[in-house]
């Protein structure tokens, strides 16, 4: 029994269809994995301002919004980052409701707990999409300073280093993030969307 178990759902009289009728396009996660420093964060950002200017209604989920509030409490242990992607699969389950594009960008090293995030939500709305990068690539990149100190033993558990991370098995996208433009690799995200019918047609 959940902690929750004496409360009834209330059914909305506005459903997902209505809103997506209002924005004139479907909702869905698109869900952005990979190590940190393979430029998860700034291809799910450049796709979202790509979607916004042709009128999509979107937002973008990150550390940045989601670790300061939301998930404040979790660190970097197994479980944590367990309970981190789960609490996330929930909250982008709701804006999917709301009829909202909704794009992640977290590490998600578990294979397991994206699984369970796609099962959310009805078959085919969610697109994994896995920002490949070879770990020295990200290394040498290192725009946080992260790398070196997870090196010197001054960050347990941190993923590729003394954590693992899990490459998706049969990921809808995958975008080798080092090799391609970022305008290259937007298109490709775009382009997803309009083969999966989620947008008219591409927006110029
Ligand atoms: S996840 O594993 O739970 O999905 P999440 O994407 O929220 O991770 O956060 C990853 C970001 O937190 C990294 O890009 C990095 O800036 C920072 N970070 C701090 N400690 C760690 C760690 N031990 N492992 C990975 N990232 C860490």
């Amino acid at each position: 029994m959940t902690k929750s178990s004496n409360t009834v759902w209330h059914h909305a009289t506005v459903t997902r269809a209505d809103r997506e009728r209002l924005h004139q396009h479907k909702s869905a996660i698109l869900w952005f994995t990979g190590l940190s420093g393979s430029g998860k964060s700034t291809l799910a950002h450049a796709v979202e301002d790509y979607l916004h200017k042709a009128s999509c209604t979107t937002f973008v989920l990150d550390g940045d919004n989601v670790r300061h509030g939301l998930c404040s409490d979790l660190g970097f242990s197994d479980n944590d980052r367990v309970e981190n992607i789960r609490r996330i699969g929930e909250l982008a389950k709701l804006m999917v409701e709301a009829g909202i594009i909704t794009l992640t960008a977290f590490i998600s090293p578990f294979r397991s707990d994206r699984n369970a995030a796609r099962n959310l939500v009805p078959h085919g709305d969610f697109l994994e999409i896995y920002c490949q990068c070879p770990i020295e690539t990200c290394e040498q990149r290192d725009v946080k300073g992260l790398y070196k100190k997870a090196r010197a033993g001054h960050i347990p558990h941190f993923t590729g280093i003394g954590s693992p991370y899990e490459a998706p098995e049969h990921p809808e996208l995958i975008i080798d993030t080092h090799e391609q433009s970022l305008a290259e690799s937007v298109d490709k995200v775009i382009n997803l969307l309009v083969e999966r019918g989620m947008l008219a047609s591409q927006p110029k």
